[in-house]
């Protein structure tokens, strides 16, 4: 067992029957046949695979907030897939490669780049309002024979490639897959539940289940089930800055670490060129896509600088991009830079990027008139979960698939709208997995201990908490960010293993709240990440070390494995 075990007081059942909010939450013990924690596009997608028509398997989404809460929610710029048959399937895996700095899977990314299209398909006929082509009037719009969609640009792309709902892609998704799920007879709802750890059988060889805080009535409840799928999402929240939501704890890799699955690559954080710089708005992201219609990156004087860096300008990949922005900010000393998009017309911008307009001009930024002030900041886990391409973990009955997976895919960098790609396709993959494993599956009939509250006492002082993830977030903004040294690295370790044993000696004596359960993950993962990052001993992608500036000839991914 991953866990010590217990029993809380039986509370009566609610009196809402409502579906999310279950008399079934009411109960210490559930069991499912397949327990997917995370409702972004990987988790629900897989959820509705496998729930498929009546009759398929019983599915439970388990959601730390609400349904809606996550990176999917956020997503601006669009889905990679080759739509346009003037592109080519060579031409996605050649841009993946090329941006991932040779530490791609072939493989995976062969996996992505031939069955994103079909995705799409499969969200189109769900309803999803793709953008098309004569709605963005005023346009540069790409016109391809009897493809009605508009096909947006982003960098490190040789084409345009890139399918979206205006600049809300990401909530037009999740509408339409939060829509199918709450209406699917065998899938059940348990958002505002916290998965805590996995359950795993007496010899530690297979995962049958997840402890969960329920987080209003401040239980923990055992769920058993013949599969666990992890789509819990990144882990961009141990910086400072992000352009992530709450969500983003890596709690799925803290979780699938303690119960003895390999993690990789978890050194490759990716930082997204242009973040909102304003007092009022912290890190709004500005989507690629303004680059990708034309927007230029300017010093104050005006200064268009991207060309001393790459050969394709703004549209470089975004390691490059957020590396020269670095530098450019420390050469002149300045706090941010600015994105320019003032030569498109009003109507084009509002109609391109709805969201991106409302939400600066409610900080007073016109940008149909002003340069957008714009930083980078955390975006994306590139490591994660170590996984094949069927979406299996090194454990027997977990998956992971998303962001909190590493598949190979990405390699030392993520190319921009492959991340959306990736969920659904390997949730596909996975669900071909799973149905495959129930063939010969026995079902689990492993008694699961219940969760142990003895010695537990309420926390007098929550400011210790809240302190130490300021703490970590700090460090690894400061040491760990998008330049590194040796040095920096040390003391980012040294900080972070005392904070580490700290809030594990908190979490063993103190009640827990949805704040610790985060911080115990954010330590370790970062930890993870600094581990992986003193081990790369060269600069590649989003890596990059002053004293090792040089990039080994041969590639390799930083694979940990739990003692
Ligand atoms: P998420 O959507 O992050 O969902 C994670 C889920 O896991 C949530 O439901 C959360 O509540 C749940 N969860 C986490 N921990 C627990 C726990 N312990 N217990 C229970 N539940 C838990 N990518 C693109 O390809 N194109 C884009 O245009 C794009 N734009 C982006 C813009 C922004 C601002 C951001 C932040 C990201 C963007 N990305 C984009 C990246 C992309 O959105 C994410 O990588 C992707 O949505 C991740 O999906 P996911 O399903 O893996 O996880
Ligand atoms: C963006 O719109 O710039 C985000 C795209 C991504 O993260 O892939």
């Amino acid at each position: 067992m991953t866990q010590t075990i217990n029993s809380t007081p039986k509370k009566s059942a609610p009196k809402k029957t409502d579906k999310t909010t279950q008399a079934k939450a009411t109960k210490q013990s559930l069991r499912t046949q397949v327990l997917v924690i995370g409702s972004g596009i990987a988790g629900l997608s897989l959820a509705l695979k496998l729930a498929g028509k009546p009759g398929g398997h019983q599915v439970m989404i388990l959601a730390k907030a609400a349904l809606s809460e996550g990176s999917t929610n956020y997503a601006q710029g669009g889905i990679a897939a080759v739509l346009d048959p003037f592109d080519s399937i060579e031409a996605h895996i050649a841009d993946t490669i090329d941006a991932g700095a040779g530490l791609c899977d072939p493989k995976a990314v062969a996996v992505v780049a031939t069955h994103a299209a079909e995705a799409i398909a499969e969200l189109i006929d769900l309803g999803v309002p793709f953008s098309k082509i004569n709605k963005l009037e005023n346009s540069t719009a790409h016109t391809v024979s009897h493809f009605p969609f508009h096909l947006t640009q982003e960098g490190g792309h040789s084409h345009r490639r890139v399918i979206h709902a205006a600049d809300h892609t990401g909530q037009s998704v999740l509408d339409i897959l939060i829509k199918a799920v709450k209406t699917h007879p065998n899938i059940t709802l348990l958002p505002e539940h916290i998965s805590i750890d996995l359950i795993l059988n007496p010899k530690r060889t297979r995962c049958v289940g997840a402890y969960a805080l329920n987080k209003k009535a401040k239980k923990v409840m055992d769920i058993t089930a013949d599969f666990t799928v992890l789509a819990t999402g990144g882990a961009s929240k141990t910086y400072l800055y992000t352009s992530n939501p709450d969500t983003s704890t890596g709690d799925g890799i803290a979780m699938a670490w303690r119960a003895g699955c390999a993690v990789g690559n978890m050194e490759f954080n990716q930082f997204h060129p242009t973040c909102l710089f304003h007092p009022k708005d912290r890190s709004f992201l500005i989507s690629e896509a303004v680059r990708g219609e034309g927007g230029i990156l300017r010093l104050p004087d005006g200064t268009a600088f991207m060309t001393q860096y790459d050969e394709r300008g703004d549209l470089a990949p975004r390691d490059i991009v957020a590396r020269a922005i670095d530098q450019e900010m420390k050469k002149h000393g300045i706090d941010c830079v600015y994105l320019d998009i003032t030569h498109q017309p009003k109507d084009f911008l509002k109609a391109h990027f709805p969201t991106i307009y409302e939400r600066c001009l409610k900080v007073g930024i016109d940008i149909s008139q002003e340069q957008i002030p714009v930083v980078p900041a955390a975006h994306y886990t590139c490591g994660g979960v170590v996984t094949d391409l069927e979406g299996r973990t090194t454990l027997t009955g977990l998956y992971a698939i998303g962001e909190t997976a590493y598949t190979g895919l990405h390699g030392a960098n993520r190319l921009a709208s492959n991340s959306l790609a990736e969920g659904l396709v390997f949730a596909k993959m996975a669900h071909l997995s799973i149905e495959k494993a129930f063939k010969t599956h026995q079902p689990i009939t492993q008694i699961i201990k219940s969760w142990d509250t003895t010695g537990i006492t309420e926390p007098k002082e929550k400011v210790l908490i809240s302190h130490d993830w300021d703490e970590v977030r700090r460090v690894m903004w400061d040491y760990v960010g998008i330049v590194r040294t040796n040095k920096r690295l040390k003391r980012a370790r040294q900080r972070i293993r005392n904070l580490h044993k700290e809030v594990h000696e908190y979490y063993r004596q103190h009640t827990l709240s949805s704040d610790l359960l985060e911080l115990r993950n954010l330590v370790l993962v970062a930890e993870l990440m600094v581990m992986s990052a003193q081990r790369r001993r060269e600069s590649r992608g989003l890596h990059y070390n002053l004293d090792y500036p040089h990039t080994h000839k041969t590639a390799k991914p930083t694979v940990l494995q739990p003692k």
